[in-house]
């Protein structure tokens, strides 16, 4: 049994709030969302953990490593130039469009935290966002350390804009790297009412520890997913089913509409 969510305006606005969405007794404020490659999957971009295990053809560890940066450079970067260039093929589907929502219309807390590199929660209109494992429009620079918005190819070595240095690689956080913006995700996940995870198979940490954290601050866990992940015991309730579907109808729930 799952715990008992509800939107119950009238007895909300008699205890003086005016955030409507609750968990039993206690009114909802602030929520961190989650998102994984399964969001994304419905707008056309393939997941890391398919059935062959395979990354688009890849092995994770031959394209998402620095060690395979080293190896192989022109390898990894004409592997993220091919991903980059495949952002324009793609539109954000109904569960980015959902999040960008309740991103609008949400009046307490709110933060998306995405392991996705694309950018569709962002071309949907979600600004209280940010992207853990790097951005494909994003290069970085390993001689000085800049970050830069870029849309391009870096296969053909351009140079940093900044310091000339022509050691732009793709500003992914690849295996053994750390992800970005720790503290201020940490400093969410204390302060959640509700920790929600939706199209992540919850085999990469640290963001597949979030539950736990969020868990023992205090939150309320529902996982959104197509199917079981690897984490779904810990949550306090799973819905099962495509994200276009799971998605809007929750941020309905939420929004009591
Ligand atoms: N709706 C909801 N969930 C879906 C859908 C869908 N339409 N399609 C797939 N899923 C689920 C899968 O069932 C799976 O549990 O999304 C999950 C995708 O899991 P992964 O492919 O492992 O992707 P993710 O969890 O985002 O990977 C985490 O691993 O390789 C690294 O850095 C990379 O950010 C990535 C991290």
């Amino acid at each position: 049994m799952g715990p008992a969510w509800s939107f119950s305006g009238e007895r909300a606005m008699a205890i003086g709030t005016a955030l409507p969405y609750r968990r039993g007794m206690t009114a909802i404020r602030n929520i961190v969302i989650l998102t994984g490659a399964g969001i994304s999957a419905e707008s056309g971009l393939a997941t890391f953990r398919g059935p062959d295990g395979l990354w688009e053809g890849h092995r994770v560890e031959d394209v998402c490593t620095p060690q395979a940066l080293r190896r192989d450079r022109a390898l990894v970067q004409c592997f993220y130039d091919q991903r980059r260039a495949a952002l324009n093929t793609v539109v954000p589907n109904a569960a980015h469009r959902a999040l960008a929502r309740l991103d609008r219309e949400w009046p307490g807390d709110l933060l998306i935290v995405t392991q996705n590199v694309d950018d569709l929660h962002e071309r949907a209109g979600a600004t209280r966002l940010l992207h853990m494992h790097g951005e494909l429009n994003s290069a970085l620079c390993e001689g000085c350390g800049g970050r830069m918005r870029w849309t391009g190819s870096l296969g053909d070595s351009p140079s940093c804009p900044a310091c000339q240095a022509p050691r732009l690689r793709p500003d992914i956080v690849f295996f053994g790297e750390v992800p970005y913006a720790m503290e201020r995700i940490e400093a969410a996940l204390a302060r959640a009412d509700l920790f929600v995870s939706i199209g992540t198979s919850g085999a990469v940490y640290p963001a597949a520890g979030f539950v736990q954290v969020a868990h023992h601050n205090g939150a309320a866990t529902l996982e959104l997913n197509l199917d079981r992940s690897d984490g779904s015991g810990m949550f306090d309730e799973s819905r099962l089913g495509p994200a276009s579907v799971l998605v809007p109808r929750w941020v309905d729930e939420v929004l009591g509409s």
